[in-house]
């Protein structure tokens, strides 16, 4: 009889399988030269842009919009100002991400996201909503954080809602890994704090454990596991339904300090 050695595993993070193909590292894969596709966090849909999204891109892309081609940005030119800056990875249709930057007028957001249809909603909401300390990414968050986001630069990444990858054979999917965490500590400043929230309990578990062991890192909880929700981080319509469900939300908030 055929075992599945999926099913065998243990239930927390294993994190050996780096490719889609085979079951080497990306890098063993490389130093072979073969070709191997990378694993994404998400999977394209061409979805549909409404008239006011398509609108939204052509008008205004030229002020809002950063394209990956054009490589390591410069922070301080980009905004005109010296203020903090944030960035969010996959601010979906950016309600949160707009209201935020609404908010704060004193930092500078930059948002990243894959979705055409989310990034047109965003910047029509932020200039309906005359925010102007917003710029926006259309590009694979891993792929730019490793070509335009200077080392050192960041106050605060926020991941909000990550794909949860439910499946235990997708968990390779889920954007947060050892070596994503670690990027990201190299782009924030010391003392700049990563923040995340899943309403997903077993991604919340996986994402302690990276944070945990992942060198250069300390954690905000007081009781060395999850933060309550900060008032900077508006509540959703979807998370306002889930809480009078009693569904969970975890947040957690780990500082550089290395
Ligand atoms: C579940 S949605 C959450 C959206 C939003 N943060 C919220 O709370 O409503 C996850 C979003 O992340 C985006 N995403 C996933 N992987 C990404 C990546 N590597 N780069 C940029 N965006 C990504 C997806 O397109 C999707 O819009």
């Amino acid at each position: 009889m055929a075992l599945n050695i999926d099913n065998m595993r243990p239930n927390f993070c294993v994190r050996k399988i780096m490719t889609e193909r085979t079951h080497k590292t990306i890098e063993q894969a490389e130093q072979e030269g073969k070709y191997i596709r990378k694993v994404r966090s998400f999977v394209k849909r061409e979805g549909r842009l409404t008239k006011a999204q398509a609108r939204a891109l052509e008008l205004y892309w030229g002020d809002m919009g950063l394209n990956h081609q054009d490589g390591m940005i410069d922070i301080n030119t980009l905004f005109a100002n010296d203020n903090p800056v944030v960035l969010e990875i996959g601010f979906g249709m950016g309600k949160s991400l707009v209201e935020m930057a609404k908010n704060a007028p004193e930092l500078n957001f930059i948002g990243i996201e894959v979705h055409k249809p989310g990034v047109g909603a965003c910047i029509a909401l932020a200039k309906e909503q005359g925010v102007d300390n917003l710029k926006v990414y259309e590009h694979d968050a891993i792929e730019i954080l490793a070509d335009c986001i200077p080392d050192g630069s960041l106050t605060t990444v926020q991941l909000f809602f990550p794909d949860p990858w439910h499946k235990k054979k997708h968990h390779k999917r889920r954007i947060v890994q050892p070596e994503f965490v670690e990027s990201i500590r190299r782009k924030l400043k010391v003392g700049g704090v990563f923040h995340m929230a899943t309403d997903w309990q077993n991604y919340a578990e996986c994402m302690l454990e990276d944070m945990q062991s992942a060198p250069g890192y300390k954690n905000l909880s007081e009781t060395n596991d999850y933060v309550p929700r900060p008032d900077s981080r508006p509540l959703t319509k979807f998370e306002n339904r889930g809480q009078r469900l009693g569904h969970g939300v975890w947040d957690l908030q780990f500082e550089r300090v290395d």
